[in-house]
């Protein structure tokens, strides 16, 4: 049976000021009505699961409830990190929670901040994955890159497997941008999308095998654990001593049982303004808005306003966020130095 392991422990920093850091951006609607968190779980209602297993920082725990409870979503426990420590060891404490009564699930690790607007090909590639997790392979789901990104993972696609599948023949995490573009320039190569499908047991094999300390720090946090209400408290002092690792660099690119299947789903991780603004339906100026705006001779802007009008005139490609309390005025070719703002405010504070 598949487990839902949703990932809710980012910072979201790039989409400042509407993210922040006690509400980040898997808690907020920026597609539909719906959170990013209720879209992930909304999604999942054409595949054969269980409750999903959530994990996220412990300051967000109510968010994460009321969220699910707002939708009358189930969950099957939700595990609190006192600190993130990054992905390995969160899909690490996951694992050791689903093997805990001597079971041994496939676990469909999905990010709770993603974009997927073909919901039936996220299915079909999650059910066409199967086959090999139960094979004891690891599975990460592959996206037809469309651009030199560099804050991706990219895969080489190795021997085909079946008619969707292949091999991973490499693993390359976060490229720098001369090989992003050869990578992007041949047909070899697809994204990691971070989403992956494989058995608890052997995600735990392969931890052991590449980076034992953060399994063993994980074991002694899960031992540790207390339930406490609906949320699972692991043990905070064990899981401050766990290395810091995603599970891309932890365990993806070291592995030789890893899978790739394609998905063709229009997906993006949204992890800025930019890419929001290619995911949002526009007006026939290119322009997408929300709440209270003006426009006059405006042309391929992201304009959001939460309290008050905001007006633009005879400007293209900017990107312009109103709040309460803060106002984002940025190019909209620059929106990954956002997070050079969010430095500064961090270190203001
Ligand atoms: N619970 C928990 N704890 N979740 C975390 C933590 C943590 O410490 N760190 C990150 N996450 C969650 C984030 O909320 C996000 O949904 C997901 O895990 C991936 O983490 P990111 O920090 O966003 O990773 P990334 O974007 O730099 O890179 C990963 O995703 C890319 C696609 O979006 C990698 O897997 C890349 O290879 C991949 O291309
Ligand atoms: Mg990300």
């Amino acid at each position: 049976m598949i487990l839902p392991v949703i990932m809710a422990g980012g910072s979201g920093s790039r989409l400042w000021p509407l993210s922040r850091t006690l509400y980040p951006k898997q808690f907020l609607s920026l597609t539909s009505n719906k959170t990013m968190l209720q879209e992930t779980v909304g999604r999942l209602d054409k595949l054969k699961h269980t409750a999903p297993l959530f994990i996220c920082n412990e300051e967000h725990r109510f968010i994460v409830a009321e969220q699910l409870r707002q939708k009358s979503m189930e969950h099957g426990g939700i595990i609190l990190e006192p600190k993130g420590r990054n992905t390995a060891p969160a899909i690490a404490l996951a694992a050791l929670y689903a093997v805990k009564h001597g079971e041994d699930p496939m676990l469909l690790v999905l990010a709770a901040d993603h974009v997927i607007q073909n919901e039936d090909a996220f299915i079909n590639s999650v059910n066409s994955a199967i086959a090999h997790a139960e094979l004891g392979k690891l599975v990460t789901f592959g996206i037809v890159p469309s651009s030199p990104e560099t804050g991706y993972g990219y895969i080489k696609k190795g021997k085909t497997l079946d008619n969707t599948a292949a091999k991973v023949e490499k693993f390359v995490e976060k490229p720098n941008l001369k090989r992003a573009k050869e990578y992007v320039a041949s047909d070899d190569y697809l994204w990691n999308s971070g989403m992956f499908l494989f058995k608890a047991s052997r995600y735990l094999e392969e931890l052991a095998e590449h980076r034992p300390d953060i399994l063993s720090a994980c074991q002694r946090a899960m031992d540790g654990a207390r339930s406490d209400l609906e949320f699972i408290r692991i043990g905070e002092t064990e899981f401050e001593s766990c290395p810091d690792d995603s599970i891309d660099y932890a365990v993806m690119e070291k592995t030789s049982q890893a899978v790739v299947v394609p998905m063709d789903a229009s997906w993006s991780d949204v992890g800025s303004w930019s890419a929001l603004w290619e995911v949002n339906a526009k007006d026939a100026k290119g322009n997408a808005l929300r709440g209270d705006v003006l426009l006059e001779d405006t042309e391929d802007s992201l304009i959001y306003s939460q309290h008050k009008l905001v007006a633009a005139v005879g400007v293209e490609n900017l990107v312009i966020v109103e709040t309460k309390d803060a106002v984002l005025v940025a190019d909209k070719e620059r929106v990954q130095d956002v997070k050079g703002i969010v430095s500064q405010l961090k270190k203001a504070k």
